[in-house]
């Protein structure tokens, strides 16, 4: 049996996996650990791109996706365009644990947070809306790919073997009001089954969407390939759609990790995705292999 392992995207995952390790230490499940990570980075209000000081939509209204999947039972819950909630993680995982449904959206996911005792808040920040300001949308450079933006995407492996995930993100900043992006959806931005392996995502959201990205992965490990091995055809996947469809690819990131303890992280060309790793005897900073598109 591996002992734990936790990983979380970008240099902001080692809050996340700083947060997850003592748990796993101490031998809580992995949906646990990995919730707990990924709440330390909504808390965070230097990341601009999760809960608490996330940037806002095209009317900088800050709404929220995210997701858990346990990789043991395959329960699942998502919530979207979440407004005001600052744990939007923590009520997904409500709504897998406490109603029959798998994703709540808008209006219908804030009153049943209501009603699970979240508090109502801000999420902007003077330094957010300063951040917003300066992102918005420039036109379109055509030799660059689409500027992803950075998700937590947390996955663990306990003690006792299981796998556990939680995605959370403001998502795309300026996206139009209701747009919903890969990270509430189970199979996109993220996938857990314990049988096979956990994925997640981060980037462009419609184009994680596009391929499936996450149950992707955790397909291909089922099959019997390795993480490396399963998030690179993944990549490879969102590269070939790019040429089939003219464009160049968006930026797009995968880790993957299975029931080893094995990790892997692939993105697309100028992504520079970053990951974070937490084994027993620390935590990593590790740069995952970029692929070009074969033409
Ligand atoms: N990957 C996050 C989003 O596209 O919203």
């Amino acid at each position: 049996m591996p002992d734990y392992v936790v990983i979380a995207t970008w240099p902001f995952g080692q809050t996340a996996v700083k947060a997850a390790a003592p748990l796993l230490a101490d031998g809580k499940p992995a949906l646990d650990a990995a919730l707990a990570g990924a709440q330390a980075v909504e808390d965070d209000p230097t990341v601009f791109f999760v809960g608490y000081g996330g940037l806002g939509n095209a009317v900088g209204t800050v709404q929220l996706d995210a997701c858990v999947m346990d990789g043991k039972t395959l329960a699942c819950g998502g919530v979207a365009a979440l407004e005001n909630v600052r744990h939007a993680a923590a009520v997904a995982r409500r709504v897998m644990e406490k109603t029959p449904h798998v994703l709540l959206v808008g209006q219908g996911a804030q009153q049943f947070a209501i009603q699970e005792g979240f508090p109502l808040e801000t999420l902007l920040t003077p330094e957010s809306v300063a951040e917003w300001e300066k992102r918005r949308p420039k036109p379109k450079t055509p030799d660059k790919p689409p500027e992803g933006h950075d998700t937590v995407t947390v996955l663990a492996l306990d003690r006792r073997g299981r796998l556990g995930g939680v995605c959370s993100t403001s998502g795309l900043p300026h996206k139009l009001p209701g747009r919903v992006g890969d990270s509430p959806l189970i199979g996109a931005g993220l996938y857990v089954d314990d049988e096979a392996g956990a994925a997640g995502g981060t980037g462009v959201g419609e184009e994680i969407i596009r391929v499936g990205g996450s149950h992707l992965i955790v397909e291909a490990m089922r099959a019997g390939k390795g993480p490396q091995e399963a998030c690179e055809l993944a990549i490879r996947k969102v590269n070939q759609v790019a040429v089939r469809r003219g464009v160049h690819p968006a930026q797009v990131s995968f880790l993957a990790l299975d029931v080893k303890g094995r990790v892997g992280a692939a993105c697309t060309a100028m992504t520079n995705f970053q990951y974070a790793v937490g084994r027993p005897d620390g935590v990593q900073l590790l740069k995952a292999k970029e692929l070009e598109p074969e033409q």
